[in-house]
């Protein structure tokens, strides 16, 4: 566990570094070339993690968690454990501290999208701690990078969408993407540093590149970006990760969703989803073409893909790395072989849809992201297959290789990364029940959550398998796999960590088996520094409260043991929300989660004449609405979280 890592001076190639060291370039020294500009990440660890308090127990007897559980709630409050606190920051709205703008929320949601652009978006998701590029072994400052996955139109706008402008199409756009902003604890309280030469607002509209082998492709050409090589923007980014060269990857999930469908969609186009006609009401193709598919039939191959963010450059173009395939994409979890390839876990996060591993074909560099800009474009893509036997492989999606050739409709690697889920189908892989993020804990075990797929063993649906035995499966589960030899093993071993459940239920596939507090619907998933499994719930606002969830109130996040694997509730989120993202600072003592969609409606779209029917956290302002935030939780001793 404590191994330090170097790149530059690995003296012991034959044995992984550690999965935190890798997995967390918070938890380099990262070298500062410039205040606003090219910050090198250096790959040099801290002098020893074991300082991270309780380390030392990892394979010791000392249990890992040492909190008293939260009991189940349905209050408009977020609860954590006794000798806990826990305070808002960072809601949607509130400005992220761009030089020069100061756009104030206003309570009613009268903001303008100018406004919008600078400020925090809607519906935080994925979220990381990155060093701060002056004071790098600071615990007390950093830089907090976020997705905002998508909006509640409903909310956004004062009278919701009782009408609908092309103003209000550019505020739902500026309310997506990913936020930059610097923090800082003074006094023992966390807030933003305003105004901050790193804060950044990346939406729906920002121009961005394509790397990787579809970069280019007849298939990502536009009449607006006939070289297939500039796309504008990213949304529905939903779940994320780092790499060990100091960026953030932000992942696009439904992006289906945002687009009118032709009104004979192609075979292709409805494996994707896309159906005559708007699909989930954002209506942004009634004042912006750009989302009418029948007009633009490749614009939605521009979305799909894992971007990489460099946060220490604000004037950097994110990149939409294509090697890694195109899906809709939960999370990319990266680790490293042990000599230094990059390995990128992915999930994707649809009813029997794949889950991916991408393995670089160069070594990692010393030198930050400046010196691995194009690493995550060449490699291989593979995807999963559990047997029945506890045994599973990967397959690899090669043009050229078994079905993926011209003759079946893959003309070249290109067009291979485009249709990943046709090629998936045509190599065999498991269709798994919704897989979501991804993380590995200290002995190597790669952890995915499957959230839930009531259509499971339903009519004329994929029947049960032994990686996702329950039919019906309202509850979701957690697989996990040790890979044979390094992370770029063909083969793995497989078991199942835990069937989500409540015991209490009649219906037997309900009941779960879980060794500790019940839950359901895992999502949000991250090992932290001492090796403790954090699972983040996201029971729909459509499911929450009734049948299986209905003695499970709101949404929470649960801590687990891998070693022992118990599991015990550390925190209950606001009526209406999902728990989702969670980060450290190095020392461990700080812990970042996001709320989102506090008093969201079953139908995920808020009437705009009772904005406050489910929710008014965390302001509960009379006149107000519920906004997603970030939590920052403290122990109340000052102690490392969880302990
Ligand atoms: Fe956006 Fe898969 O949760
Ligand atoms: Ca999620
Ligand atoms: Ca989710």
């Amino acid at each position: 566990m404590a191994k330090d890592f170097n790149l530059m001076e690995d003296s012991n190639p034959s044995s992984n570094p550690s999965i935190h060291e890798l997995s967390d370039p918070s938890r380099r020294t990262l070298l500062r070339g410039g205040l606003a500009g090219s910050v090198t990440g250096l790959l040099a660890p801290l002098s020893s993690l074991a300082a991270l308090s309780g380390c030392a127990t990892l394979g010791g007897s000392t249990p890992l968690l040492g909190f008293k559980s939260v009991p189940v709630s349905t209050a408009d409050a977020v609860s954590v454990p006794a000798g806990y606190s826990a305070h808002v920051i960072a809601p949607w709205g509130a400005p992220v501290g761009l030089s020069g703008e100061s756009a104030a929320f206003k309570p009613d949601a009268s903001n303008s999208a100018t406004d919008q652009e600078v400020q925090l978006g809607m519906h935080h998701d994925g979220i990381h701690f990155f060093k701060h590029p002056i004071t790098p072994e600071s615990s007390h400052a950093g830089l907090l990078v976020m997705n905002h996955e998508y909006t509640d139109d409903g909310l956004l706008h004062p009278d919701g969408m009782a009408t609908w402008t092309a103003a209000k199409v550019r505020k739902a756009q500026a309310a997506h993407g990913v936020s930059v902003i610097e923090v800082e604890m003074k006094d023992g309280r966390w807030d933003l540093v305003r105004p901050s030469p790193w804060a950044r607002r990346i939406t729906a509209s920002t121009p961005m590149a394509f790397g990787g082998p579809a970069a280019g492709h007849a298939l990502l050409q536009t009449q607006a970006d006939p070289k297939g090589q500039r796309p504008l923007g990213t949304l529905n980014n939903c779940g994320s990760g780092i790499t060990p060269w100091g960026t953030y990857l932000t992942c696009e999930e439904n992006f289906i969703n945002y687009f009118k469908g032709p009104d004979e969609p192609s075979a292709h186009e409805r494996r994707w989803g896309l159906r005559k006609g708007a699909l989930a009401g954002y209506r942004w193709h009634e004042h912006d073409e750009r989302f009418d598919a029948s007009k633009h039939p490749n614009e939605p191959h521009r979305f799909g893909w894992v971007v990489e963010i460099d946060p220490y450059n604000p004037s950097s173009s994110p990149i939409k790395r294509t090697a890694l395939g195109r899906a809709a994409h939960e999370g990319a979890t990266t680790t490293l072989t042990k000599d230094g390839r990059a390995v990128v876990y992915m999930g994707e996060d649809a009813r029997f849809e794949y889950i991916y591993k991408f393995v670089s074909r160069d070594a990692v560099k010393p030198g930050g992201f400046a010196a691995n800009r194009t690493l995550l474009d060449h490699g291989s893509l593979w995807v999963a297959k559990f047997e029945d036997n506890g045994r599973g492989r990967w397959i690899e999606l090669k043009h050229g290789s078994g079905p993926l050739t011209a003759a079946n409709g893959f003309a070249d690697p290109g067009e291979v990364v485009v249709k990943t889920r046709q090629a998936s189908d045509a190599l065999g892989a498991t269709k798994m029940d919704r897989p979501e993020w991804i993380d590995i804990d200290p002995q190597g075990w790669v952890y995915c959550t499957l959230t839930n797929n009531s259509n499971r063993a339903g009519d004329k649906q994929p029947g049960l398998d032994a990686a996702n035995p329950r039919a019906n499966n309202t509850m979701g589960h957690i697989i996990r796999w040790k890979e044979d030899g390094d992370f770029d093993g063909t083969q793995f071993q497989w078991n199942h960590f835990v069937l989500a459940g409540d015991p209490a239920n009649e219906r037997a596939e309900a009941k779960g088996k879980v060794k500790g507090d019940a839950f359901a619907c895992p999502d949000g998933l991250w090992t932290d520094a001492r090796g403790v499994l954090w699972i983040q719930c996201d029971m729909s606002t459509s499911a929450m409260g009734k049948g299986d969830l209905a003695r499970l109130g709101n949404n929470a996040m649960l801590a687990a043991d891998p070693r022992t694997g118990e599991i015990r509730r550390f925190l209950v989120g606001p009526a209406g929300c999902e728990i989702t993202g969670a980060t450290a600072t190095p020392d461990g003592r700080t812990m970042f989660i996001n709320i989102q969609h506090p008093g969201e409606s079953p139908s995920e779209r808020s009437d705009s004449t009772t904005p406050r029917k489910i929710s008014n956290w965390p302001d509960f302002n009379a006149s107000g609405r519920p906004r997603s935030a970030t939590v920052v939780i403290r122990k109340n001793d000052g102690g490392v979280i969880g302990t």
